[in-house]
C-alpha cells in the first residue's frame, strides 16, 4: 500500500461520532447499489471511522478501509480490530492485490484532483470490477457558504481568501471523467437532500466547527466565533425555520465499472 502524501490529522474523531453519524447512515442504503458478495474483496476509500467498512464485513466480503486521517484510522481500528484500515491518500493510493469494487460514501469531495482519484481506483480494481459512491455535488451546502463568504466579508476578508476545501461536481462534468479515466457508467443520480442536524448539540454551529475550518482560519484573530454566530443569524430563516436545522445538501451518486477487458 503506497502512503504518499498523508496530511497531518484535521477532523475531531469524537465529534464526528457523536453529532456526525447521519453520514455513515445515510450511507447505509448505498450498500444497497454495492452488493457486496460474500468472499469479494472491498475497498472503502475515505472510510473515516469505520461504520460502513464493518456493514461491508458483516455482509461477508473482506474489506479494507483506507483514510488519509491518522485519527480517523486510529478510531476505526480501535473501534474494528478485526478488520483491516490503512492510512492512505485517494489521491495517490495503490493497492498490493486488485479489489473487486471500491466503495466510498461523503468522501470523494474532499479530494480536489478527481483525476488522480479516479485513476488510483482504476488501478486497484480488477477488470470488470465496480466503483460505487455517494459525494456532495453541485450546490450542495451553497447557503451555507454563501453565508460563511459574507460573514468573512463583513470583517474585511476576500473571497479569494478563502481555499474553498471541497469538490462539488455538476453531473456531466464527473460524468465526463470517469469516462475520461476508462469506466462505463450504468448508475447516475444528482439529488437534493435536506439533512437534519440532529445529533447537533450546537446545530449549525457544530457542522460548521468540524467541516468549516478553512473558512474560519481565515477570519482575523479572534474573530472565528463571530464568523460562526454570524453565518448562523444569516441562514436561520432558510435552514432553521421551525427550530430544527436542516443543512442544503446536494448528491451525486453513482456506479460505474472497469471494462472487463
Ligand atoms: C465526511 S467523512 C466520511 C467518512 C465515512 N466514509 C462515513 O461515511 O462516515 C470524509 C472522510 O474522507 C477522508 N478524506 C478526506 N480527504 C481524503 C483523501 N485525500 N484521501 C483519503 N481520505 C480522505 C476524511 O479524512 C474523512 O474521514
Amino acid at each position: 500500500m503506497a502512503k504518499a502524501d498523508v496530511p497531518e490529522s484535521g477532523w475531531d474523531v469524537g465529534l464526528y461520532d457523536k453529532s456526525f453519524g447521519f453520514i455513515a447512515r445515510y450511507g447505509t442504503d448505498l450498500l444497497e447499489l454495492l452488493r457486496p458478495q460474500p468472499g469479494e474483496r472491498i475497498l472503502d476509500l475515505g472510510c473515516g471511522t469505520g461504520a460502513l467498512a464493518a456493514e461491508i464485513a458483516a455482509r461477508g466480503s473482506q474489506v479494507i478501509g483506507i483514510d488519509s486521517d491518522p485519527d480517523m484510522v486510529a478510531r476505526a481500528q480501535a473501534q474494528y480490530p478485526a478488520l483491516r484500515f490503512a492510512c492512505a491518500d485517494g489521491r495517490s493510493f495503490g493497492l498490493d492485490e486488485p479489489v473487486d469494487a471500491v466503495f466510498s460514501n461523503a468522501a470523494l469531495h474532499w479530494m480536489k484532483t478527481p483525476e488522480t482519484v479516479i485513476d488510483c481506483v482504476a488501478r486497484a480494481l480488477r477488470p470488470g470490477g465496480r466503483f460505487v459512491a455517494e459525494m456532495g455535488a453541485d450546490k450542495n451546502v451553497a447557503t451555507i457558504t454563501e453565508a460563511l463568504y459574507q460573514a468573512l466579508a463583513e470583517l474585511g476578508v476576500a473571497r479569494a481568501a478563502v481555499d474553498f476545501p471541497w469538490y462539488f461536481p455538476r453531473t456531466g462534468a464527473y460524468v465526463a471523467l470517469l469516462e475520461a479515466g476508462g469506466f462505463e457508467v450504468t448508475y447516475l443520480h444528482y439529488f437534493a437532500r435536506p439533512t437534519p442536524l440532529d445529533d447537533c448539540e450546537n446545530g449549525l454551529a457544530d457542522w460548521l466547527r468540524m467541516f468549516g475550518q478553512n473558512f474560519l482560519n481565515t477570519a482575523p484573530a479572534n474573530r472565528a466565533e463571530r464568523v460562526i454566530e454570524r453565518t448562523v443569524e444569516l441562514t436561520r430563516d432558510r435552514l432553521c425555520p421551525d427550530g430544527r436545522w436542516i443543512a442544503d445538501y446536494t448528491r451525486l451518486r453513482f456506479v460505474a465499472l472497469k471494462p472487463a477487458s
